[in-house]
């Protein structure tokens, strides 16, 4: 595909170098959050959300933690506008919180913006109006000055409005396509607009810097923020605010360099939506800067609520794949990571970490309402021992010996992989019960007694493919007693070579579960018994194992 005439780089790098932030290494404190989920968000669904479903998600916004909230366009909708006066007249901004309409630089609009938020205690008025080369030249046929222009009527009346509204307004200006503008065009348009505003500490403006369509990569936006941070007027009493599209996919990338660079608010939406690519995601930046130890002001502790309503009110899906939020983002299903994730786990538990360092999971998926099982070891055809194993253990309390949850594994892997199918733990126990407990039906123990003298004897009564047989037998312990006895009865050549037993603490403290190994001409072979006597459990074990094997074939 020949593509060198038709697409050039069509960004514009700062006249000097803007470099500081790349000695930088992290994003050390939160920004100032801003959701425009309700607003970007929206104007990008294919079934805008409704007055209900914007008031439920405004909700659950502020409950996240966001402080600002961008609510809409009201001069451009009579539902933004409605939504707007419902929020303020129902009482339903919290006095922390601040609302953001967006307005174009026109009187009518502007003053019907005003009329919107009037009544509200906390409001940001977000002036913008298209600055590149491309909406210059094709869209508004407009010189420099006429653009700037633009802006300063624009700035002008907004100071004009704030005079009579009572709330605290605060401004904010949006050079709307800054990356598709030269970076010294953008300073001057901000500039001017800023003399007219003349920020104090007391009084800042936020200046947003947008990434309208994303161009370059994200370390090139980085230094045109750090260019605007060194050029801007009065930079002490300026808000530097970012707010990324997503068409290269580097929009979270282009909010962390930024912040680098310098800037102190992040746009976004929760999970990315937003117009084409979408905005920013909040949640990933946020969770970004969680697993590096820094508090990232907004609680995100249970994400499956959120995501339950996001999906509901917006229609839209989470990816699974997405960071944090999707649903397979924790899963593993391969046998090494599982293996490696539930010797992790032991790891932790066993050394009292609170440090989380457990391989493949970059964060403790309860951190954000995730569950272990179910959401992190799942299994189908390619899992492993180690997952499965976990599963058994963890949720069902039986941890077989190494070399059972080896051969156990085998089994499960094949019934997934004839099935094609992932497999829920309540249907590996069911395979593990199937395979190998209290197996009777070729052979049985039916009595046992029990004598000690010089080693143990004992005298049992078998039951084998129908006939009733008793036998005795020596041995150095009850199980190996009746295990002599079984092989003298009926010549079976096995020898046991595992034994282990506990209690079965997660169903029942009553019960005990007995496993054992044998090894026969043919191989190894595995049973387990469970009962509330050990004796009992363990000969059970013994002839599940022997049910398995080739012995009684
Ligand atoms: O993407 C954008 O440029 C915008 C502006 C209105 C800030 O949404
Ligand atoms: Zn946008």
């Amino acid at each position: 595909m020949k593509n060198t005439e038709k697409y050039q780089r069509g960004y514009y790098m700062p006249p000097v170098k803007c470099m500081k932030w790349a000695e930088k290494e992290y994003v050390d404190h939160a920004p100032a959050w801003c959701s425009v989920d309700l607003r970007d968000g929206n104007q990008a669904l294919i079934i805008p959300m409704s007055l209900d479903e914007k008031l439920e998600f405004f909700t659950k916004l502020v409950e996240v933690g966001f402080k600002e909230i961008e609510i809409g366009f009201p001069a451009a909708s009579e539902t933004e506008y409605e939504f707007c006066r419902t929020l303020i007249e129902k009482n339903m901004i919290p006095d922390d919180v601040t609302i953001q309409v967006l307005t174009q630089s026109r009187e009518h609009i502007i003053k019907k913006t005003f009329e919107a938020i009037d009544g509200a205690k906390n409001a940001v008025v977000h002036l913008y109006n298209s600055t590149s080369v491309a909406q210059r030249e094709q869209v508004f046929k407009k010189s420099k000055e006429e653009i700037i222009d633009i802006a300063v009527t624009g700035a002008k009346l907004c100071n004009e409005y704030k005079k009579n509204a009572e709330g605290n307004i605060v401004f904010e200006y949006s050079p709307e396509s800054f990356t598709g503008t030269e970076p010294e065009f953008a300073r001057d348009i901000c500039n001017a607009v800023i003399d007219i505003w003349q920020p104090t500490p007391d009084n800042k403006v936020i200046i947003n810097l947008p990434v309208t369509v994303e161009m370059s990569m994200p370390h090139v936006y980085a230094q045109q923020v750090e260019y605007m941070c060194d050029v801007l007027h009065n930079r002490e009493n300026l808000i530097i605010s970012l707010h990324p599209h997503n068409d290269r996919g580097c929009a979270v990338a282009d909010c962390e360099m930024g912040l680098l660079a310098g800037a102190d608010r992040i746009e976004g939406t929760c999970f990315g939506n937003g117009e084409r690519t979408g905005n920013a995601d909040i949640v990933t930046i946020a969770m970004n800067m969680y697993t590096h130890g820094v508090d990232p002001k907004l609680d995100f502790s249970d994400l499956p609520s959120l995501v339950e309503l996001y999906e509901r009110v917006t229609r839209m899906k989470v990816y699974e794949r997405t960071p944090y939020s999707g649903a397979l983002v924790f899963a593993a299903f391969s046998g090494s990571h599982q293996d490696a994730i539930a010797k992790g786990m032991n790891w932790r538990k066993e050394n009292n970490l609170v440090r989380w360092t457990c391989p493949y999971l970059p964060i403790d998926p309860k951190d954000v309402g995730r569950e272990y099982e179910g959401d992190v070891i799942r299994i189908n055809s390619q899992s492993g021992k180690g997952g499965i194993g976990y599963i058994m253990e963890t949720r069902f309390g039986i941890d077989m010996p190494p070399k059972m949850r080896e051969s156990f594994g085998y089994v499960v892997k094949s019934v997934s992989d004839h099935a094609h199918k992932e497999l829920m733990p309540d249907e590996i126990k069911e395979i593990f019960y199937n395979t190998y407990v209290n197996r009777e039906d070729k052979i049985k123990v039916k009595e046992a007694h029990f004598v000690q003298g010089d080693g143990i004897t004992s005298k049992v009564t078998i039951e084998y493919k129908g006939d009733t047989i008793t036998a005795e037998g020596k041995g150095n312990g009850r199980l190996d007693a009746v295990s002599n006895a079984v092989k003298e009865a009926l010549g079976f050549n096995y020898s046991l070579i595992t034994y282990k037993e506990h209690a079965l603490e997660v169903t029942s403290k009553s019960k005990a579960v007995c496993y054992v190994g044998i090894q026969t001409q043919k191989g190894v072979f595995w049973g387990a018994g469970i009962h509330t006597d050990i004796i009992d459990a363990s000969v059970s074990a013994l002839m599940s194992a022997i049910n398995n094997s080739d012995l009684t074939e």
